[in-house]
Parts: structure tokens; C-alpha cells; sequence
């Protein structure tokens, strides 16, 4: 609920098929702690009722510029004046001519030329036809769009409800937020690189069977993805888990520890901030079997010799660049009890400045952790809150110690 609480959004509709999604993301946006006051434009209402919207929003939607529900009858100063920010969505090809033109002839592009532009934001996403998309006067009117201030949203590609394949598709309800989130985030970490090991290893005993972890990789994903919103470019090395790629970051997946040990190494070197959230297997077979490992007739149960897998961590916090200062390394301490002696101990037995412990049984698979950061001059607790939350408290963290 960090960066979209106590947010409040006017949200324009215009018309466009894309109208069904914003449903989708009125409802997001609340979910957030957002409020939202939908404004739509008279060929909006074609594609979705002012009644679903108003159920949505839990406010009355407005459409007229002549609507005497504001007492002064000025509802294109008056919405504006409340709002963080005006998000219109879906912006239409006419739309998007008209804001770009200054032409002020229905409600919503009054109150867009009526806003105060150093105070409230104004954000596009824009949805039409890859043809519509693509023609030069678009293009062209997007690009002054810009020039002129406004934050436009990426388009998305595939399946149109025209029956076309291409550019121009609205994104979705998931990414609009997730563009919100960034945009009221402060860049603390504008320019660094980041390198993010997450998720659990699968270490082969056989081909159908494994050593591996509980660990789901949701701290290291919200990492990355509050990294990513503070301006920083991400790489995330994840073990085999089931989410999502966060939105701008790029994505290395691993199966094993060695592999996971190989792309973090080879990828240290441009980093600025290494951290390590992976569960990483301590142990590996010293000989995967080649095929499936049958009950013997005996019954008597298999042995296998465990040998060590490398320790990525300790390896990046041992680099050059890593004890110089230029590499910032940060660890990750999943214990089961005694978090704090056990974590300060391992906090100088990786060599880093900064460890994070958690009781790893109490949060696997969960959305919500406590994290107790341990650093040179003793520790700080970070309460049970969203893994979203906390990595965001991480992240301003990191870059003041980046700062200093
Ligand atoms: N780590 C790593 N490579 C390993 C083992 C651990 O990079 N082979 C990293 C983890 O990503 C984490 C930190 O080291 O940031 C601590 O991991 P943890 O599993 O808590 O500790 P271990 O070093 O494995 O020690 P132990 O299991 O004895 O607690």
C-alpha cells in the first residue's frame, strides 16, 4: 500500500473497447488505498455504463461539462484541483489529438487543459488499432504529447477486438498500477545496477527428483521490483519459481546453484548493488543418476554422497570490487530461531555490510515478512508488513548507504 495510498486518481475514460479493462483497474486502484473520481467522455459511455463505474469508483461519475451537481458549476477546476494526478485511460487516437491541441470542447479535456501542470500529473494510455497506432499523425501527436509534459504509457502488442494483430493494445490493469507505483516512487536509485539472486535451487538426484527448498522467491521478485521503480536497471537470477518477470527487469532463470553461482558471476561485474535474497542449496549429489532410481527388491533405501555447493554470496562479497566499496553486497539470513546472534555471526562470516534475517518457516510462500536488518553498528526491525513494503523500506536503505 506504499507509493498509491492516499492517492488520488481522476481517472478519464474515452472512447475505446479498452473501456472494459478500466473497470479491472478502478478496482485495483482502491485496492491500493487509492481514491478515484472517473470522469468519461460522452463516446465512453458507449462502451461501458456510468452506473458500473460509479459502483466501482463508490463515487458519482461526471461526463458533462454543464453538470450543476458542483455547487459553483465549475467541475472541470474543482476535479482537477483534488487530484495526485489525471489518468486517462483508455486515451483514444481522438483524444490524443485533442489534449494535444489544447481544444477544450467536453468535460474531461477542459479539465486536462484546466489543470495546474506543475501539480497534477497528467498520465496516457493510450488504445486504438495498430493502424490507428502506427500512422505518422499519431506518432507525431504522441511525441508532442510528451514534449509537452504528459507521461504516456507504453502500448501493448497482440490480439486486438478488431480481429488485428499488433501494437496499440491499452496495458494491462496490472501494469497501469505498476507505471503508477514507479512514477510516485523516488529515484533513489537512479543509474545503479542491480543484481538480485532469488527464489530456491533444485539440486538433481535423478532425473524426477531433487533437493530443494521452500523458498518461493516472492521477497527477491518485490525487491526487484521496488529496485526497478527507484530508477534502477535490474537483473534478477531466479531459481525455478512461479511468478511473474517484474515489469522492466530482466530475467535470468536457473535450476541449480552452480548455474545460479555461473550468471551471477559473470553478470558482478557491471553491478553496483549485489543482493542476495536465494534460498541456494548448501548441498548437491556428487553424481546425478542418470535414470530414474527404482525401489530394489529389497527394499533398502538409497545413499547418496552430498557434496558443497559454491557460496555465490561469499564469493561476489570477496571480489575486488566488492571489498573497494564499489560493489554494495547485501545478504539474505533465512533462519528457524536466535535470529539475531545467528544472523550478526553471519553477517561477518559473509563479509558483507548488510545482512537481512527472517525466520524462513514463519514467511515462505507468504506476501507478508518481518526482516531484521543487521549491519556493522548493531540492528533495526522491520515489522510484519507486505514483502512490497518492506522491500521498499530496503531499497531507501541501500541507497543511503550507496549515498554515503
Ligand atoms: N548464499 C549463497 N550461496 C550459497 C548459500 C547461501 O549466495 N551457496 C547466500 C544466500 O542467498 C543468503 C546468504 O548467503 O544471502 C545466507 O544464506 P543462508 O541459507 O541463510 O545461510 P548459509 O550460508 O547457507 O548457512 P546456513 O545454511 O548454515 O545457515
Amino acid at each position: 500500500m506504499t507509493q498509491l495510498k492516499n492517492k488520488h486518481f481522476v481517472l478519464g475514460l474515452t472512447g475505446g473497447i479498452a473501456c472494459y479493462k478500466v473497470a479491472e483497474l478502478c478496482r485495483a486502484l482502491i485496492k491500493e488505498g487509492a481514491t478515484v473520481q472517473v470522469v468519461m467522455s460522452e463516446g465512453a459511455t458507449q462502451f461501458i455504463t456510468p452506473v458500473t463505474m460509479q459502483a466501482l469508483s463508490g463515487r458519482p461519475v461526471f461526463i458533462s461539462q454543464w453538470d450543476s451537481r458542483e455547487s459553483n458549476n465549475m467541475a472541470h477546476i474543482n476535479l482537477s484541483r483534488e487530484a495526485h494526478a489525471i489518468l486517462i485511460a483508455p486515451a483514444s487516437a481522438e483524444f490524443v489529438a485533442k489534449l494535444l491541441h489544447g481544444r477544450a470542447d467536453d468535460l474531461l479535456s477542459l479539465m486536462c487543459l484546466a489543470r495546474p501542470i506543475d501539480q497534477v500529473p497528467l498520465i496516457v494510455a493510450p488504445a486504438m488499432n495498430r493502424e490507428m497506432w502506427s500512422n505518422p499523425a499519431t506518432q507525431r501527436n504522441i511525441e508532442q504529447l510528451k514534449a509537452d509534459g504528459a507521461y504516456v504509457l507504453d502500448v501493448g502488442a497482440g490480439d486486438q477486438a478488431c480481429g488485428e494483430i499488433g501494437d496499440g493494445r491499452m496495458l494491462e490493469s496490472h501494469e497501469i498500477v505498476e507505471a503508477l507505483k514507479a512514477h510516485f516512487t523516488q529515484k533513489v536509485l537512479k543509474g545503479r545496477r542491480v543484481l538480485i539472486t532469488a527464489g530456491p535451487t533444485y539440486e538433481a538426484i535423478d532425473p524426477v527428483r531433487g533437493i530443494t527448498n521452500l523458498s518461493s522467491g516472492k521477497m527477491g521478485f518485490a525487491l526487484a521490483r521496488a529496485c526497478k521503480r527507484a530508477g534502477a536497471v535490474v537483473t534478477l537470477i531466479s531459481g525455478p519459481v512461479s511468478l511473474p518477470t517484474p515489469d522492466g527487469v530482466e530475467r535470468l532463470s536457473v535450476v541449480s546453484a552452480q548455474q545460479m553461482y555461473d550468471h551471477t558471476l559473470s553478470k558482478m561485474h557491471s553491478a553496483d548493488v549485489f543482493i542476495a535474497t536465494a534460498a541456494v542449496a548448501d548441498w548437491r549429489v556428487s553424481a546425478v543418476v542418470e535414470q530414474k532410481i527404482k525401489k530394489s527388491a529389497e527394499n533398502s533405501a538409497p545413499r547418496f554422497d552430498l557434496i558443497e555447493n559454491p557460496d555465490i554470496l561469499k564469493a561476489v562479497a570477496s571480489s575486488p570490487r566488492a571489498l573497494s566499496g564499489e560493489l554494495y553486497c547485501v545478504g539474505f539470513a533465512a533462519e528457524s530461531e536466535n535470529l539475531e546472534k545467528l544472523a550478526t555471526a553471519k553477517r561477518i562470516a559473509k563479509g558483507v555490510p548488510l545482512l537481512v534475517a527472517n525466520l524462513g518457516p514463519q514467511t515462505f510462500g507468504l506476501d507478508e515478512n518481518a526482516l531484521l536488518l543487521v549491519n556493522e553498528h548493531g540492528t533495526r526491525q522491520l515489522p510484519w508488513a507486505s514483502k512490497e513494503d518492506l522491500s521498499a523500506e530496503l531499497v531507501k536503505e541501500i541507497a543511503s548507504k550507496l549515498a554515503n
